[in-house]
């Protein structure tokens, strides 16, 4: 597919992985992209993913045909993009592998290739004839050895995850293709890369002064008119730029908790407050994840189980922790059944993720109602 005389695309939709890295659902799918470009040297940036090595061939084959590939740039060693990179050495074995040195022992570690291996360092430049790549460290965006390519006279940059989304690329709609691309760039952000927001924020100042005209990156379209919004929407997730708005995510064994968290719900609605709520037994957490990194406060809701917090909303706690997500507005509710502990217990897991708890927690024994559950406790303090 063409992006323009001297960019090509080469990935393909995944419309048959269910969960992608084996535990984020892609509903609507995902891409693996991949670049080819094209001057009198053709340099291919980074692969695919394993299931596609026939498409992932038959592309570049289709875009070149019979001539060779003289580079293969590595901008990020994920398996998801470097899993064929030992099929290229096969089909094309004259080819040179361009990347800087953290990812040098990836690649002997993944792919076994130990050969033709030419470490780049920051800045280094690399001739394709009347076009050259030029490259950019972004470590930690999001593994170590993680690098952009950027190509001055085309104005692109091939930003290895960022500036990626979840979703299939829809057909023939490849550059600013997903007109609504917020929700699931969000979701994609706070599941992948959402620890390293202060490396986001310094690859975002390394690569702005760029003038950057297209972006092109590893999963979801290329960008080109949306860039501004695109490039304003990864600072604001990156920076914990927040909305007022509460998300509450709870997980109820027999209905209890669920029905406290719906009152929650119903009362924030009642005064005006963005609210989202969101079932950990019933979807994944990242949804929940999701609208953390997007809004200022979070209420979670846990019967006690085991004397301790149920298991899905520890493991969305753990998720938040393990994301370094601070300073949010915080309370926690909760049935039981002869000990009351989740609150507690969620409590502590708060302090320690460094939020303001606004209320002490609110727990009920047995069964729900609204005489033993006042939700307007929790959010006229959230007025
Ligand atoms: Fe899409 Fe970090 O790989």
């Amino acid at each position: 597919m063409k992006i323009s005389d001297k960019i090509r695309y080469v990935g393909m939709n995944d419309r048959q992985t269910v969960l992608f890295e084996h535990q984020w659902p892609v509903p609507e799918g995902v891409s693996y992209n991949s670049y080819l470009v094209v001057d009198e040297k053709i340099a291919l940036i980074d692969t695919a993913a394993a299931a596609f090595k026939d498409e992932f061939l038959s592309n570049i084959k289709e875009e070149i045909g019979d001539r060779k590939i003289d580079y293969l740039v590595v901008n990020h060693m994920e398996p998801d993009h470097s899993a064929l990179q030992a099929v290229i050495r096969n089909e094309y074995p004259d080819c040179t592998i361009v990347t800087n040195a953290k990812a040098v022992p990836m690649i002997e570690g993944y792919q076994g290739l130990t050969d033709n291996i030419k470490v780049i360092k920051e800045g280094e430049t690399l001739s394709l004839g009347g076009t050259t790549l030029q490259f950019y460290m972004i470590p930690m965006v999001h593994w170590p050895e993680t690098m952009v390519t950027w190509c001055p006279e085309e104005k692109t940059a091939f930003s290895g995850d960022a500036f990626g989304c979840f979703r299939a690329v829809p057909e023939g709609c490849l550059v600013d293709g997903i007109v609504d691309f917020k929700e699931e760039m969000t979701r994609y952000y706070a599941s992948i890369v959402g620890k390293y927001g202060q490396t986001v924020q310094a690859a975002l100042r390394k690569v702005s002064p760029l003038g950057i005209e297209r972006i092109c990156p590893t999963h979801g379209p290329v960008w080109e008119k949306d860039i501004p919004e695109v490039f304003g929407w990864y600072d604001r997730l990156s920076a914990a730029k927040l909305e007022r708005g509460v998300t509450i995510a709870y997980g109820s064994m027999y209905g209890n908790t669920a029905k406290a968290a719906q009152a929650i719900a119903q009362e924030l609605e009642n005064k005006g407050i963005t609210v989202k709520l969101h079932d950990l037994c019933e979807e994944n957490y990242s949804y929940a994840l999701a609208d953390v990194f997007l809004y200022d406060t979070l209420i979670v809701g846990s019967p006690t189980y085991n004397a301790g917090i149920f298991p899905p909303v520890q493991s969305f706690m753990e998720a938040l922790k393990a994301r370094g997500v601070k300073n949010r507005r915080f309370a926690a509710f909760g049935s039981y059944t002869w000990a009351g502990m989740s609150v507690k217990l969620l409590n502590a897991l708060a302090a320690e993720m460094q939020f303001e708890t606004v209320h002490d927690g609110l727990s009920f024994a047995q069964g729900y109602s609204a005489d033993k559950f006042n939700a307007s406790e929790i959010v006229d303090l959230l007025i």
